[in-house]
């Protein structure tokens, strides 16, 4: 039997008894991309919590095959930000520059690991008030000759052996930003017990 979730969920407008008064569903529900910040710094108590997130986070057989540097020099965030031509300029206005790298000889799901960490960097950041985005590194150019990965390389001194997954652009967000309404979410794209195309 097919199950359309459109006719189990009562109302897009709905709000379950599990949802209310949940931390989680409150964070999830406020989430969005902050691409705009204020010159305020960071207090070093929530950067130690960022870094508390990252390391907690869960990973294939426990390996933890992840690196994170962060970056808090004004200068090395100038130049991070152009690390590719389109969707990192904002990092240049950012307190606060998480490189999330993988090693791929500790892990051969170290992509994953390094996803998932880069996750939990970003919702940490929302539950302490914080903005933040991620930027995708892995598989994009600085320069059609030279990989965003190798850029950075360059300037943070990474082993070649390492990959770099995304930097986490993170600061208190100048502008605010609601989470995306429930009617909003895709749930034509949930099936239950077998794939559902889409009409
Ligand atoms: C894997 C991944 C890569 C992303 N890369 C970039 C990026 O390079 N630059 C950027 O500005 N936003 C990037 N984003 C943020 C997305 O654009 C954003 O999550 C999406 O537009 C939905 O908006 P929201 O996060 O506000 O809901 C990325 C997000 C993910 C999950």
């Amino acid at each position: 039997m097919q199950c359309n979730p459109r006719e189990i969920l009562i109302s897009p407008d709905f709000v379950s008894p599990l949802e209310e008064k949940n931390i989680f569903y409150e964070l999830i529900k406020q989430r969005r991309s902050t691409r705009k910040f204020k010159k305020q710094p960071i207090e070093k108590e929530k950067i130690d919590q960022l870094i508390e997130a990252a390391l907690r986070s869960p990973s294939s057989k426990g390996f933890n095959p992840w690196r994170f540097i962060i970056v808090n020099r004004s200068e090395l965030l100038e130049k991070l930000a152009a690390a590719k031509p389109h969707g990192s300029s904002f990092l240049a206005r950012a307190p606060l520059g998480i490189v999330v790298c993988a090693d791929p000889l500790v892990s051969d799901v170290c992509i994953e690991d390094a996803s998932i960490a880069s996750t939990f960097i970003h919702l940490a950041a929302q539950s302490l008030g914080l903005g933040s985005c991620w930027i995708q590194i892995r598989k994009r150019n600085h320069t059609p000759s030279k990989s965003a990965d190798n850029y950075i390389k360059d300037l943070l001194h990474i082993p070649d052996n390492i990959m770099i997954e995304s930097i986490i652009a993170i600061g208190y967000p100048d502008a605010v930003k609601k989470g995306h309404p429930k009617r909003n979410l895709e749930y034509d794209k949930v099936s239950f017990n077998r794939f559902s195309a889409k009409d």
